[in-house]
């Protein structure tokens, strides 16, 4: 185990010198941080230890107390019923972290945890020829944080988009748009409105008219058997899809290693399939693998020999180990689809593949609009794209409205309404859902990106006021608003940590709006840049540091940190 916080590390290791009963990682993994700073900065309970050690917590803990070692960065120890509770002395933390801090940069906190490692992450993918939705939005989003979250971690990250490029809904598009896809057309053909209207038009005709379903079946096993028109037209709205696809991408930030959609498997196919041989069974003409009682089999192949979703799913992970030879592999998907991993990862087992244990579905609720009114909606469809403008739409209208004479107006504008609808997105633990509401999220006072954004930038003004800071005495700092943020500030390498272990994005983005809260708290209450002279200095470097920490937390989320807004 790596820790990275220096007076976390100190506190288990004074704990793992006096008590050899726990491992160093055990202790580590006990070690609490109490509700209220008046209980002290880390707690150690000692309520599991009773059993083994026939004594009462509080025996114990008073105990480990005595013995605990005197250390530069200890101020006391306290015992509480069964706790042991550690008080820092927040003057020395201070001297040690802070110029740690603004010297490392964006670097604090990064650890060396997944050095040589590499951890594939399946993020986005979405179909391209059916409904392209904010759906996909939390996926990207996710996602592309956790990329970042595990890249800190010291890890190989591969981002990869597993496009939707193929399945019979390539058919439906083929035959919708032979038949009427030169149609007048509010948007660019082959573009993914486009192949949505032509989706949307094959359903509403294929009710009155079934044999739409044979014809479009038809197509997709003449596109799986490489009949050139078909490909011709498939790669064609391929093309056009991704083009649109990649300006959303880059106007939120977001970047892949490698767009291997579900059609880069076909020729890798049979031979999965062949791996599958020993344990295929045929129902009713279908190919099937059962898996037991509690999971209904897996699909290899329908009865016309067409292959699916999972096969492809099953293809793509042996390609990917083999390729990346992954320590973990991370599905960023919907919860709806938890059946659909399970059974892949079973049939992986069933192939004797151990490293299945290290594939993860991560799952993520569903985004509700409330009664919002968006401009653009087809069926039940909302572009992402068109999230995304309106936010920055709104953006500059507020900008407009508090801050007129702003440079670079449009580029804030940009940074703040995307960084907007991301952390509307990562605020909450992901499997939960989520509400989409304009007022909610772009709220400047709210727990917003646009608060924290705001915070951020507030602290580069009070820094370029202070001018340059070539002497400080961090030992001024003792006024209880310092410390909260000194303490806030050394726990960041633990959140990142813990964001990484679950997989949870939030965990970051509550620590940035707890320290953002802290930050404007201290700056109601003191002077700063007209504090008296040492102090004045103290503090600037006390918000150089929150500032490097708020903008690394947001670089973590996917979010810009623009310098003035
Ligand atoms: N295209 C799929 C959908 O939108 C998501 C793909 C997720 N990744 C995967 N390897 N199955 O439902």
């Amino acid at each position: 185990m790596h820790l990275v916080g220096i007076a976390r590390e100190i506190v288990v290791a004074a704990i793992s010198e006096v008590l050899p009963l726990l491992s160093y990682e055990e202790i580590d993994n006990l070690l609490e941080i109490p509700p209220s700073m008046e209980l002290g900065d880390y707690s150690f309970p000692c309520f599991t230890l009773a059993k083994q050690l026939r004594k009462s917590p509080v025996v114990i803990a008073k105990e480990l107390a005595e013995k605990i070692p005197d250390n530069r960065l200890l101020e006391k120890v306290v015992v509480v019923h069964g706790f042991v509770n550690f008080y820092l002395k927040k003057g020395q933390l201070a001297c040690d972290l802070i110029p740690k801090i603004c010297h490392e940069g964006l670097r604090y906190g990064k650890s060396t945890e997944g050095a040589g490692k590499s951890i594939v992450i399946d993020f986005s993918s979405p179909n391209i020829a059916k409904p392209f939705s904010v759906a996909h939005l939390r996926s990207t989003v996710i996602g592309h944080s956790l990329a970042r979250i595990w890249e800190h971690m010291g890890y190989k990250a591969e981002r990869i988009n597993h496009l939707g490029d193929w399945g019979t809904q390539f058919g439906k598009v083929i035959v919708a748009y032979k038949r009427w896809g030169e149609e007048d057309s509010l948007y660019p053909k082959g573009s993914i409105r486009h192949l949505l209207e032509l989706y949307v038009r094959f359903h509403k005709e294929a009710e009155e008219n079934p044999s739409l379903d044979d014809e479009a079946r038809l197509w997709f096993k003449k596109l799986e058997d490489g009949d050139q028109e078909a490909y011709k037209l498939w790669a064609q709205f391929r093309q056009t899809s991704l083009e649109s696809l990649k300006e959303v991408y880059e106007l939120m930030g977001v970047t892949f290693d490698h767009y291997t959609g579900e059609s880069f498997y076909n020729d890798l196919i049979p031979s999965a399939v062949l791996k599958l041989q020993p344990f295929i069974e045929v129902s009713e003409g279908a190919e099937i693998v059962p898996l037991g009682d509690d999971m209904p089999p897996f699909l290899v192949r329908k009865s016309d020999g067409a292959t699916l979703y999972g096969t492809r799913d099953l293809t793509a992970a042996i390609y990917r180990y083999e390729t990346f030879n992954f320590t973990k592999a991370l599905y960023v998907v919907g919860g709806e689809q938890a059946l659909h991993f399970k059974q892949v990862f079973a049939v992986l087992k069933k192939l004797g593949y151990d490293w299945a244990e290290n594939c993860e579905h991560v799952p993520f609720g569903l985004m509700r609009f409330g009664d919002m009114k968006l401009s653009t909606r087809q069926g039940n469809v909302i572009f992402l794209e068109d999230v995304l403008d309106k936010s920055i739409e709104l953006t500059k209208a507020i900008i407009e409205e508090k801050n007129p004479t702003l440079e670079d107006k449009e580029e804030v504008a940009r940074a703040v309404g995307v960084g907007a609808v991301i952390f509307n997105d990562l605020r909450n633990n992901r499997i939960k859902d989520i509400n989409f509401e304009w007022d909610e999220l772009l709220n400047f006072q709210g727990d917003t990106g646009p608060y924290i954004q705001y915070t951020h930038a507030r602290a580069c003004s009070l820094l370029e006021k202070g001018g340059r800071l070539d002497e400080f005495n961090l030992d001024l700092l003792k006024e209880p608003e310092e410390n909260a943020l000194i303490i806030s500030l050394e726990r960041f390498p633990e959140v990142i940590k813990q964001a990484a272990k679950n997989n949870e994005p939030s965990t970051v983005a509550r620590y940035l709006l707890n320290l953002a809260r802290d930050f404007n708290k201290f700056y109601q209450a003191h002077r700063i840049v007209d504090a008296e002279e040492g102090l004045a200095n103290a503090r600037l470097m006390l918000v150089a540091a929150v500032k490097q920490v708020i903008a690394e937390g947001l670089f973590l989320l996917g979010i810009e940190a623009p310098e003035k807004m």
